[in-house]
């Protein structure tokens, strides 16, 4: 029986002309709706449910679907709408659902909740994924490898000195990832007591501030990564970078986690001071890939995520 508290909203979502619509070409949009049409739902379909309060915006639904159908795998990804979050992972637990992607504003709420986590979960303190193995509810967070990885795409990282920008959960995900893979951090945030509790969360090596030690960072840094909403659109800074232009450098990797709009001011200036560019969509991409390697314990068809994605 399906808890009253659970309101799969798969029919809607399916249906809506616009399920697909964040993704960019019309052709992809067509060749997913008719690869949806052609889907089998059957008595063995595991589900793959999403908690979030962007359930009814989230754009992955048609990327992780899409990667479901090229594999021919008997998944379905669907959104829930949740009003009772201890009950939803009740809900869980009863219906056998097969994994959840979580975002805000569950990633630590839902803590309470599971039987175990990932180590690398455990020390975010944060998920992005729960996977239901047997009827125990495992919590993973793959923010911070997905952000390696994209980074690792334009550069190597053991030794490189990062400055992270901002101290909140997604900083939190990449500070511990960075550290594993070697780079030396210095963490500034706008409240600068945040910085010093992630930095000594990771610890004593890393230094921290306030912005106002931006350009002495700058001078022995070679990655900067932003993971503050400054930039993002609908954040009431879309036109701000927290990096003045003068402070970048050709040899410099600048690393963006807003992915709307895809090229933020900070982009935009790096660009012009010709720094390498890592876009917020690589690692929305290798964060999902890896979520999907987890959900379905396959190797998951990154050219057909990338291609849902539309490319960089
Ligand atoms: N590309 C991806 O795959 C990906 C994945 C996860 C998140 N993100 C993006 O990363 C961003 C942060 O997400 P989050 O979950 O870490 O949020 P969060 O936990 O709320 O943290 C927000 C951080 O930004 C800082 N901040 C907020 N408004 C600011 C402002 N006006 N000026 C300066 N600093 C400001 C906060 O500083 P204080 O401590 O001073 O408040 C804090 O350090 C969002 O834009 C999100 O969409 C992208």
């Amino acid at each position: 029986m399906i808890s009253p508290t659970l309101r799969p909203s798969l029919a809607p979502s399916l249906s809506r002309s616009n399920w697909a619509q964040p993704f960019p070409t019309a052709a992809v949009a067509h060749s997913m709706s008719m690869r949806f049409r052609m889907m089998h739902i059957n008595g063995h379909t595991k589900l793959i449910g999403f908690f979030g309060s962007t359930y009814q915006t989230s754009k992955m639904y048609a990327l992780y679907n899409s990667a479901i159908q090229a594999l021919g795998l008997n998944y379905l990804y669907v959104p829930f709408a949740v009003d009772d979050l201890q009950q939803a992972v009740a809900g869980v637990r009863h219906l056998g659902i097969a994994a959840i992607g979580i975002t805000i504003p569950y990633k630590v709420a839902i803590l309470p909740y599971l039987d175990a986590l990932d180590p690398m979960a455990q020390r975010i303190g944060a998920v992005n994924l729960v996977i239901n193995r047997d009827n125990r509810l495992i919590g993973y967070n793959t923010d911070g490898s997905g952000a390696v990885q994209a980074l690792q795409e334009q550069t190597s990282l053991q030794g490189k000195p990062v400055c992270l920008l901002g101290a909140g959960g997604a900083a939190r995900a990449l500070a511990f990832a960075l550290s594993d893979a070697g780079c030396p951090l210095t963490i500034l945030n706008r409240t600068p007591s945040a910085a010093q509790a992630l930095a000594q969360a990771i610890g004593p090596t890393v230094a921290w501030g306030d912005y106002s030690a931006l350009p002495a960072s700058l001078t022995t840094s070679t990655i900067i990564i932003n993971t503050t909403p400054v930039g993002m659109v609908g954040s009431g800074r879309e036109a701000d970078s927290l990096v003045p232009s003068a402070l970048l450098e050709p040899s410099m990797v600048v690393m963006e986690l807003v992915t709307n709009p895809r090229e933020t001011p900070l982009l935009q200036a790096a660009s012009q001071r010709g720094c390498t560019l890592v876009y917020g969509q690589r690692m929305l991409l290798w964060q999902a890939v890896h979520k999907f390697q987890l959900y379905t314990g396959v190797e998951p068809p990154v050219a057909v995520m990338e291609q849902v994605m539309g490319g960089e």
